[in-house]
């Protein structure tokens, strides 16, 4: 099969390869799923897990990317819960290969069923933003109705699906950025937005909740415009900040099937979308690593772009559309006109 493959962590992006690799086999309890959609984060190269297995041995070369959207086409010993054929998406073990690749050998208790009026570019771009996203307001965060929340980078891939779940939960919702994040992150629900490069984020007064995708000082600097007793929660690292009475929680996201259901499902009735910037083929995919020019969005991976996934382009059917590969646009604004 074909695969991105990295072997040299000093090598950077400049070590990401289009290799052929032999296809993984199912072990216990494990799904093999031929990938349609495929996501990954930037700075996968610097996490540990990347290059090493869990005891610290090197697992080089490895496939990076940990997001996906595809069909289930082996089952391991044992492995219960899915079927052959059967359209899937979640998250993978950040120690395993992961999705960047034709096919994947997953734990079957990662993934969850793809309806099958959701394409899988939809799918691909849910699962890392909408559960962290999810985990960190409402798990972490102990958001609800009536409360403030003031979303770091709410232009940006997690903070957009942040500020839509919050405010759909009732939340007053404030985002920050850069200046030029300001249009996104109010059409993404934000009802207020802070410039951080031009505006005093200690103006905003007092909040309950601070969402934080930013780190560094803007985290610190938040945890002083967190109401007595209220939570800062981060997903940059550790952070010694402490809101007056309150908590700071840094988090790396768990796969939830639960979670991820309730996410496809507000995705298919129009609740919620992704925020897709770019869309390329695995063939692209070492220059989707490497990019020059920033990519406002998601990057996906399209492995299979020749089917949508969707059984018919019936009316309502949450999908991307064939000429979005390798064309980068403002993929909310299309998608919206699917939805
Ligand atoms: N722990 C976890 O489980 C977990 C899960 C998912 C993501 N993450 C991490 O979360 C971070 C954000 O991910 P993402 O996919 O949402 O990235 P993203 O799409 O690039 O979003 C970040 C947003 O913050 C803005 N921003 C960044 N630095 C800023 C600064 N100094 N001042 C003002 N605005 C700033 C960016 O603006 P520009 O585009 O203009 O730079 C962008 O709008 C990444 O570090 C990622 O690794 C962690």
């Amino acid at each position: 099969m074909k695969a991105i493959v990295v072997t040299d962590k000093a090598a950077g992006t400049a070590g990401v390869k289009l290799v052929e690799r032999p296809e993984p086999q199912a072990a216990i309890n494990d799904v093999v799923v031929q990938i349609h959609a495929s996501g990954f984060t930037g700075d996968e190269l610097t996490w540990p897990s990347t290059w090493t297995d869990r005891v610290g041995r090197d697992r080089t070369p490895s496939i990076p990317g940990h997001e996906l959207a595809g069909v289930v086409t082996a089952l391991g010993y044992g492995t219960t819960g899915l079927s052959i054929g059967q359209r899937v998406f979640g998250l993978t073990d950040w120690y395993r290969d992961g999705t960047l690749a034709e096919y994947v050998a997953v734990e079957a208790r990662n993934l969850t069923p793809l309806p099958g009026d959701v394409d899988f570019t939809v799918g691909a771009a849910l699962v890392m933003p909408g559960l962290t996203a999810w985990q960190g307001l409402f798990d972490h965060g102990r958001l609800h109705a009536g409360q403030s929340v003031l979303v770091h980078g709410a232009a940006g891939v997690v903070g957009s699906m942040a500020s839509q779940l919050a405010r759909e939960a009732g939340a007053y919702v404030i985002g920050t950025g850069r200046a030029g994040g300001r249009q996104t992150a109010l059409d993404f629900g934000a009802q207020e937005f802070v410039d951080l490069d031009n505006d005093t984020l200690e103006d905003v007064g007092e909040v309950d909740l601070v969402f934080d995708v930013i780190g560094g000082d803007i985290a610190k600097r938040s945890a002083g415009v967190i109401r007595a007793g209220g939570t800062l929660v981060t997903v940059t690292g550790p952070n010694e900040a402490r809101p007056s009475g309150g908590l700071t929680i840094d988090f790396v996201v768990v796969p939830d099937l639960a979670q991820l259901s309730e996410l496809v499902q507000r995705v298919r009735v129009g609740r919620l979308r992704t925020n897709i910037g770019n869309v390329a083929a695995l063939d692209d995919a070492v220059a989707a690593f490497n990019r020059t020019a920033r990519i406002k969005g998601k990057t996906i991976i399209r492995v299979h772009p020749e089917d949508s996934g969707l059984p018919s382009a019936h009316e309502g059917a949450i999908h991307a559309p064939k000429e979005s590969l390798d064309v980068e646009h403002d993929y909310a604004d299309r998608f919206l006109s699917h939805a």
